[in-house]
């Protein structure tokens, strides 16, 4: 069928449908890069998340757990930007979602490298809290 008998209507539908789809493709992945958002997910954000709400459940007891937190958070604040590279982000809930993800992580991260674990306990809610923000507009 050509365009001209689909129609003006027509047109639109296709043109909709190519929108959604380049939508959807951006939020489960890049448009260059191979990594899928569920891999940067279950593979990078999630462990550090719960690598570091589980650590903060005590306080550190040497340099090298402090040092073990400090990497965690670091990682963390990276995926905050990761999420906006290569074309990732769809619209203004994903940006703002990233933009407290990077802050907050790198408030955990301060705290830490004052090793000020009760700071560090109090900053890791925004971590979470932006994880939650993302979640209930884009995650299915
Ligand atoms: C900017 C958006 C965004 C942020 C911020 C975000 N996520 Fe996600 N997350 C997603 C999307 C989108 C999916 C669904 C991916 C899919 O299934 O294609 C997802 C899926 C997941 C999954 C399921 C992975 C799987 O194997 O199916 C986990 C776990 C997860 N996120 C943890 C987190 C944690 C923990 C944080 C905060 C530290 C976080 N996410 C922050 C967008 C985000």
């Amino acid at each position: 069928m050509t365009m001209k008998k689909l129609g003006f209507a027509g047109v639109m539908i296709v043109a909709l449908v190519g929108l959604s789809l380049a939508t959807q493709a951006q939020v489960k992945k890049g448009k260059t890069r191979p990594l899928t958002t569920k891999q940067m997910m279950a593979g990078l954000v999630k462990p550090q998340c719960a690598g570091l709400g589980e650590a903060l459940k005590a306080a550190p007891s040497d340099d090298k757990a402090w040092e073990e937190l400090a990497t965690k958070a670091a990682l963390l604040n990276e995926s905050g930007y990761s999420l906006m590279d290569d074309g990732r982000c769809p619209d203004g809930v994903w940006a703002s979602a990233c933009k407290n993800l990077q802050t907050a992580s790198a408030a955990v991260l301060a705290k830490i490298e004052a090793k000020d674990y009760a700071g560090a306990q109090a900053e890791f809610k925004g971590v979470t809290a932006s994880c939650g923000e993302c979640h209930k507009a884009h995650k299915k």
